[in-house]
């Protein structure tokens, strides 16, 4: 027991390690909070119309469309496997494009909504 405490501090001493030197302008607790804040605001004007947006919600407006929350619980589903999600089309909407700042905050804000 005690060993294994030991063992998973010294996995986020090294992640922290990794994360300060790799990307020193991003992904900061306070950055990912107001990334996620907008992103949540982006979401409430231009896709809650369709989708569940919030983590308590279960069920889209538009049946059809994705929860949110429901994409953030997919197994293996990260800030990168976001981004690729929210670059996919919608084939109902072929021009509705997100622009690339967007994705970038709703990523970050629907990886808070995985619990
Ligand atoms: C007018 C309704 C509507 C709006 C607004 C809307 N969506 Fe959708 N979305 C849908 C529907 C319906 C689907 C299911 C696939 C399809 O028919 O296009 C979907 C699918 C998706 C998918 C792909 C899911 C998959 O696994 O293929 C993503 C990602 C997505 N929406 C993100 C967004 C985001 C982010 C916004 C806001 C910026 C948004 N949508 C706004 C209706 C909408």
């Amino acid at each position: 027991m005690k060993a294994k405490r030991v063992s998973i501090s010294g996995a986020l001493a090294a992640l922290f390690a990794l994360t300060a030197c790799t990307t020193p302008e991003r992904s900061t607790e306070p950055e990912l909070a107001r990334q996620a804040a907008r992103g949540q605001a982006y979401a409430i004007q231009n896709c809650a119309s369709c989708h569940a947006i919030e983590a308590y919600e279960e069920a889209s407006p538009n049946p059809d469309a994705p929860a949110f929350a429901e994409a953030a619980r997919l197994p293996g589903m990260n800030r990168r496997a976001l981004d690729v999600w929210l670059h996919t089309s919608h084939p109902s909407m072929p021009n509705f494009i997100i622009p690339p700042e967007q994705i970038e905050e709703l990523s970050a804000y629907i990886s808070t909504l995985e619990d």
